[in-house]
């Protein structure tokens, strides 16, 4: 894994919805990417010091492009997405764990996504759907992708494309009315493994549901976080178990994660 700051370039920019950008990079990165990785931009404002972390929404090894769909939130993401094709931003990584993909072989497989989750899972279902026919290809596989309302949908058509794609709205202004989670009950939905991403409340009512059917869940914790490398704890989760370094129930979300077991997560 490479933790090197590049240069890359912007090849295109644009706003998917009210706030929400897709910025595709040309980098060597998108060669070691996987999905649930994730690589952290940096400024130009040298008053913005620390990295912003976005999750991986595709890589194209053969195009040499790397794919980051975010919601600007801050001074930062507000400055990202003012650039356009041409400028350059300079980037950290690949960093992160991402989903461990060879579990997902023969399975039924449910990819769980809210908000600004969705993107890294988009990744993972690409993968997942070149696998088709393959050794490695699951049995099949679900997305279910929850927004709040109709203005702050994006990436539908992407998952349609790859994978059987199920979204719900919080206002119930398109799709399922109600959370992801209501809709895995009210659907009856069937599965073996959980591959998550989204607001904590939403992983936390997934893990239960899960350890309830007994069924593996990965979650992708995207909490606050600072140096982005392992040094300066800024990220820290709460574990079930006693880390073997550190002798604390205690995870660095930025380097051991940020995907993890639920069920190593002290919820
Ligand atoms: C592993 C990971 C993956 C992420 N992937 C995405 C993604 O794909 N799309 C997306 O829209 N957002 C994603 N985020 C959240 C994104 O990093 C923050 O929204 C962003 O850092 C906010 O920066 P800002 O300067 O605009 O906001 P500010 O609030 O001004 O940021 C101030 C500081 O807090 C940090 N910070 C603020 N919010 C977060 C947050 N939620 N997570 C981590 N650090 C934060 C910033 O990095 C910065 O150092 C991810 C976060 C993590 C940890
Ligand atoms: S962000 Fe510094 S240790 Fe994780």
């Amino acid at each position: 894994m490479s933790k090197n700051v590049s240069v890359a370039k912007i090849i295109k920019q644009s706003e998917l919805a009210e706030g929400i950008y897709d910025m595709v990079l040309d980098t060597p990165l998108s060669a070691e990417a996987a999905p649930g990785q994730f690589v952290a931009l940096y400024c130009s404002d040298s008053s913005r010091l620390l990295p912003r972390p976005i999750s991986i929404c595709s890589a194209d090894a053969a195009a040499g492009t790397l794919r980051l769909v975010y919601r600007v939130v801050g001074a930062g993401t507000g400055e990202f997405s003012k650039l356009s094709a041409g400028d350059s931003v300079r980037v950290l990584g690949v960093l992160g764990n991402g989903y461990p993909i060879d579990e997902a072989r023969d399975k039924k497989v449910l990819l769980v996504g809210g908000g600004l989750g969705v993107p890294p899972l988009l990744f993972l279902a690409k993968k997942l759907s070149e696998a088709a026919g393959s050794d490695a290809a699951p049995a099949a596989v679900t997305a279910v992708m929850g927004y709040r309302n109709l203005g702050l949908r994006f990436l539908s058509e992407d998952f349609s494309a790859v994978t059987n794609a199920i979204d719900t709205s919080d206002d119930g202004s398109f799709g399922f009315h109600g959370t992801v989670v209501d809709a895995i009950k009210a659907k009856d939905l069937n599965f073996d493994i959980a591959y998550s991403c989204g607001p904590l409340p939403m992983l936390r009512a997934l893990a239960s549901l899960c350890a309830d059917k007994n069924i593996k869940c990965y979650v992708s914790l995207e909490e606050r976080m600072a140096c982005g490398v392992g040094v300066c704890l800024g990220c820290v989760a709460k574990t079930t178990g006693v880390d073997a370094h550190s002798l604390v129930k205690n995870t660095r979300i930025c380097t051991e994660g940020p995907v993890f077991d639920s069920r190593d997560i002290e919820w």
